[in-house]
């Protein structure tokens, strides 16, 4: 819904579509999954555990109208801001550990669109739920579990809430104990489940990131397609 660092909007078409009527989002960020195509119309659970990002939610899901958002004002270059909602428009991995930011014509773009994005989108999100904790808190509902966390190594390592502080091997338990089916997404220092790779992701400076998954299914309801695609 907004810019934010490890955000998946951009290659959010990769993953298996969903096959239960309930999506849970454990480590939500900007909860791209839940917001691709007609993914909002399910019953969403979104878990975060920084509660900043969580109050955007918050304010999104609950209190935030239309009208608020088209007057909040646009951001101007040079200027200073220290609210949050700015900072995480610099999407990047610093923007967690900056108090105060110089707005940049990037983030006063980026901030731009994205109140046009709020605009726009803000009905999808109104039945949406979201819960301030860890990921293990999620109820065990059968469900999509879209399971995104920081991931392992240097590139988890830019959240208030980073790779440094999860135990990956008790994250794989929890993850195939969910109920439903279960995309899990990360990046190439994976190594505590069956990761299969996803694609070559090429940033700035022709650096490539491999993205990899793994999927799981204890449901019927798992397409033919997708057991072939993500067998393991
Ligand atoms: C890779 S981002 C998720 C990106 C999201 N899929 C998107 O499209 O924007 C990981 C998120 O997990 C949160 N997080 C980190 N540790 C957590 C934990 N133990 N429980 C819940 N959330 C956590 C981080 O604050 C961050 O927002």
């Amino acid at each position: 819904m907004f810019y934010y660092y490890g955000r998946k909007k951009q290659i959010i078409k990769y993953y298996p579509p969903p096959n239960f009527d309930t999506i849970v989002e454990p480590f939500a960020g900007a909860a791209a999954y839940s917001l691709n195509g007609n993914n909002w119309k399910k019953k969403v659970i979104l878990l975060e555990k920084d509660e900043k990002v969580y109050d955007i939610w918050r304010w999104l899901i609950k209190d935030a109208t239309v009208d608020e958002i088209k007057r909040l004002p646009d951001l101007t270059v040079g200027e200073k801001s220290s609210e949050f909602l700015h900072i995480v428009h610099a999407a990047t991995k610093m923007a967690f550990h900056f108090k105060t930011i110089k707005v940049t014509p990037v983030l006063a773009r980026n901030w731009e669109i994205s109140k046009r994005v709020f605009a726009e989108n803000l009905f999808k999100v109104k039945h949406w739920e979201i819960i301030c904790g860890d990921y293990k808190e999620s109820p065990n509902v059968e469900a999509t579990w879209f399971i995104d966390p920081p991931y392992k190594g240097a590139s988890g390592l830019g959240y208030r809430f980073s790779s440094k502080l999860l135990n990956y091997d008790e994250l794989a338990d929890w993850a195939r104990t969910r109920e439903g089916e279960v995309i899990f997404c990360e990046g190439e220092e994976a190594d505590y489940l069956p990761f299969r790779p996803l694609l070559n992701l090429k940033g700035v400076a022709g650096k490539v990131s491999k993205e990899v998954i793994y999927y799981h299914s204890n449901s019927e309801r798992r397409q033919p397609e997708q057991l072939e695609l993500f067998r393991v």
